[in-house]
Parts: structure tokens; sequence; C-alpha cells
């Protein structure tokens, strides 16, 4: 089981090292694997925070070059200098609002596998596509430029849940676990709108392998609970 706190475009250096100083003292539950992902220039405290914890700490993006006039990214190779442990790419909101396209999230996660990194790839359907019946397309095709890899996770991550407070029933993440999973044999995790309440419904089905957390994850309660939720002991 495994729960990433996604902190999007939140908490600074300053902020990230104390939320780390509190996350390092908290007793998680040792059969589950958390990860937290803060904004490029919060990585470093984060990794000196949680270094020697079980703690992983991954980016929130990373460009398939190593080096080069690309202005406003960073690679794989730079996180792993600074001992990132892995990143998400093709988040719905880089999709939706940075240009992002299924061919730009198949480069990232190439390039960042190939780096040594673990890596989140984020797919799922806007209301728009689900409304239309497409849904199983939309995922079989964002799918559709990834390779299965012992270090690649996917999240399933329905944009109308995102930020909206409406989450995905269990049974409806069920379903899109179960499309992806027959895609690509990897863990999958489920985000939108998880919370403390609902954490434990979607998180006990079989298919549903943890959790990518955006808003719950930036409060040090609703991320402990949400850890202790993924817990079966
Ligand atoms: P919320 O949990 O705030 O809905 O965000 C989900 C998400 O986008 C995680 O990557």
């Amino acid at each position: 089981m495994l729960i990433a706190g996604n902190w999007k475009m939140f908490k600074g250096p300053e902020e990230a090292r104390r939320f780390c100083l509190e996350l390092r003292d908290v007793e998680l539950p040792l059969d589950v694997d958390v990860v937290v992902c803060p904004p490029f220039v919060s990585l470093e405290s984060a990794v000196q925070v949680l270094a020697g914890t079980e703690i992983g700490v991954f980016a929130q993006n990373c460009h398939w070059e190593r080096e080069g006039a690309f202005t406003g990214e960073v690679s794989a190779a730079m996180l792993r200098e600074l001992g990132v442990y892995g990143t998400i790419v093709g988040h719905s909101e880089r999709r939706q609002f940075f240009g992002e396209t299924d061919e730009t999230v198949a480069r990232r996660t190439a390039a960042a596998l190939e780096a040594g990194l673990q890596v989140i790839a984020c797919v799922g359907e806007t209301e728009a596509e689900r409304d239309a019946g497409e849904t199983e397309s939309v995922l079989r095709r964002q799918l559709s430029v990834l390779e299965a890899d012992d270090n690649l996770v996917i999240a399933y991550e329905p944009v109308w849940a995102i930020g909206t407070g409406r989450t995905a029933t269990p049974e409806l993440a069920h379903e899109a676990h179960e499309i992806v999973k027959s895609v690509l044999d990897v863990p999958v995790l489920y985000g939108g709108s998880v919370k403390p309440e609902n954490a434990r419904g979607l998180l006990a089905r079989t298919v549903v392998d943890g959790a990518l957390v955006g808003g719950a994850s930036l409060e040090l309660d609703s991320f402990e609970a949400i850890c202790r939720a993924a817990s079966p002991s």
C-alpha cells in the first residue's frame, strides 16, 4: 500500500521543513509506504529532514533530457543528485494547464525510470468524457504510451474528483482500476478528494493499491489518518 501526498504548489522550503519534522515524529503504520511530493524548491529541505526515515520524497514532474536549453524544467539526474526517490508525471493539472500530452508523459516517464526514479504516472477522464461514456477509451489511450515497469505506479485520478470534494465511489474506482490493470500490470493508486472519511472504503478494494492525496496531505492530522486507513492492521 502506498500513500503519496501531492502538495501541488503549496509549502515553500521553510514550511516543508517544519511539516517534515513533525511527520518524522509520527508513528506511521509499517505496512504502508509513505511519500511526500513537495514543489521543486522544497525538495531539498524535505530530503534533508526525512533522510534516514522510511518516508520517500518525490518530485511533481521531471524532464526527459538530462540537461539542455529547456527553461523551467528539471531533469531526473538533477532530482537523483538531490536524493529524490521518484516523481509524479502527467498530473491532470499539467495536462489541463501546461500542455502536457500523452506523448510528453511517455517521454518523461521513460526518462525518469531510466534514471532510476520511481514514477507515479497519472491518468483519468474529465467529467465530459465520463458523461460521454468515454472513460475506458480515454484511460486506454493515456496508458497506451506507457510500459509496465517494476518502478512504475499508475494513479487513477478522475479529473472531476480532483479538488472538488466529489470522490469516486469505491465501486466506480474499482471499475476504473480494473481497466487500468487490464492494460498494465502495475500498482494503481486512486486520487481525487481522498479524505480521512472516505479513505478506508476506497483502500479496502483489492484493486486499489494506495492513494495520491492532494488537499488532505497538507495537514498532518488528515495525512496521518489516511496513512492509518491504508493499514489493515
Ligand atoms: P485532491 O485530493 O485535493 O482532490 O487532489 C487530488 C490530486 O490531484 C492528487 O494528485
